[in-house]
């Protein structure tokens, strides 16, 4: 039995059932850093919005929409790689690993670990963490198709969440960042949140990461400004969850989704694009805007990497490779790594 450290005294604790239970922070932390931080990166020369606000609950549901589009191929390239896995992520593991996962977006792909893990153990203990309350929702299907599963959803920011993990106990962990989600951080939060989940890993802990590599420019940009126009709706959510929980009034008429390939930053680079000039009060964040026509507002970075690139990073914050996997086009990798030690 594994000794639980319990310190998080900031979480307020849900128990749903026997099986099931969330850890929130206790609300006005989440609220706070969301309005403030609306200020500072609205109040900038270049007007930004942080991407992990796109995935309020109707963000979410665009997200999984996008995933299901053909332009949007790298959801079902790395479901193709995950497949492969059945096979041969097993040699890594025994009975006693816990399934961690940083976001959890899309039910498939977890579904497939747990696929590989239920061979293996009885008892599965998964911890979903992720901002969104959707996990909650997740949570409950999942359980419905995998009766031995104990689930300990944690409502927060990545940080927070493996800062949770921390203090939690000493169970070892696979923990799973997948989609790459990891390539909309900046290179320095990148490098920061690989730091920061090396230091939440144990020695025998494993983190398995799912990164999107470099490829042609067209695939790129159609990926990324779909003809259904889904990631335009994706994009012009953040507006609206801007006017709902901040008290904003923009008007989304008057913005556009603009997305385009940087070769040099080996980066999709998305914006909101204001059709007008025009101005804009965010009550909640004690700020108004004025916006010339044509004025951008970046809300995603979507780096694309080398091989060559995931191995140096790797190294440089204290993992270990042992293995990388690629689908038969090279799109995408997943990377296993454990901690250097
Ligand atoms: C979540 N993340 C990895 C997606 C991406 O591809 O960067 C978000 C996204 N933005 C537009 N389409 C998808």
């Amino acid at each position: 039995m594994s000794k639980t450290i319990q310190k998080n005294i900031h979480y307020k604790k849900y128990q749903i059932g026997s099986t099931l239970q969330y850890f929130k922070p206790h609300s006005t932390k989440i609220e706070k850093s969301f309005a403030d931080e609306i200020s500072f990166s609205l109040n900038q020369p270049s007007k930004f919005i942080n991407p992990k606000f796109f995935y309020d609950k109707k963000g979410s549901e665009l997200f999984e929409k996008i995933c299901n589009l053909s332009e949007y191929y790298p959801t079902r390239t790395e479901i193709s790689i995950l497949k492969k896995l059945k096979v041969e992520l097993p040699q890594y593991l025994d009975g006693s690993f816990r399934l961690v996962e940083l976001g959890s977006g899309s039910s498939v792909k977890t579904r497939l670990i747990l696929d590989v893990l239920i061979p293996l153990q009885e008892k599965i203990e998964y911890f979903p963490i992720d901002i969104s309350e959707i996990l909650t929702e997740s949570s409950s299907l999942l359980q419905r198709d995998y009766y031995n599963l104990f689930i300990t959803g944690i409502i927060d920011t990545y940080e927070g969440g493996l800062e949770f993990l921390k203090n939690y106990d000493d169970q070892k962990n696979l923990i799973i960042f997948l989609g790459s989600s990891f390539g909309n951080f900046t290179p320095y939060e990148g490098e920061e949140f690989l730091k920061k989940v090396n230091s939440t890993m144990k020695d025998n802990d494993l983190f398995l990461i799912g990164l999107d590599l470099v490829k042609n420019k067209m695939i790129l940009e159609n990926a990324y400004d779909d003809s259904q126009g889904v990631t335009a709706k994706f994009n012009l959510n953040v507006l609206s969850r801007l006017n709902d929980e901040l008290d904003a009034n923009f008007n989304l008429n008057n913005f556009a989704h603009h997305a385009l390939y940087n070769e040099n930053d080996q980066r999709i680079e998305m914006y909101l694009k204001s059709l007008v000039s025009q101005s804009v009060v965010i009550s909640k964040s004690n700020i108004s805007l004025t916006l010339k026509k044509n004025e951008l507002i970046h809300t995603e970075h979507s780096h694309k990497f080398k091989l060559s690139q995931i191995r140096e990073l790797m190294h440089q914050t204290g993992f270990n490779i042992k293995n990388i996997w690629l689908d038969e086009n090279n799109y995408f990798a997943l990377t296993l790594v454990s901690k250097n030690i």
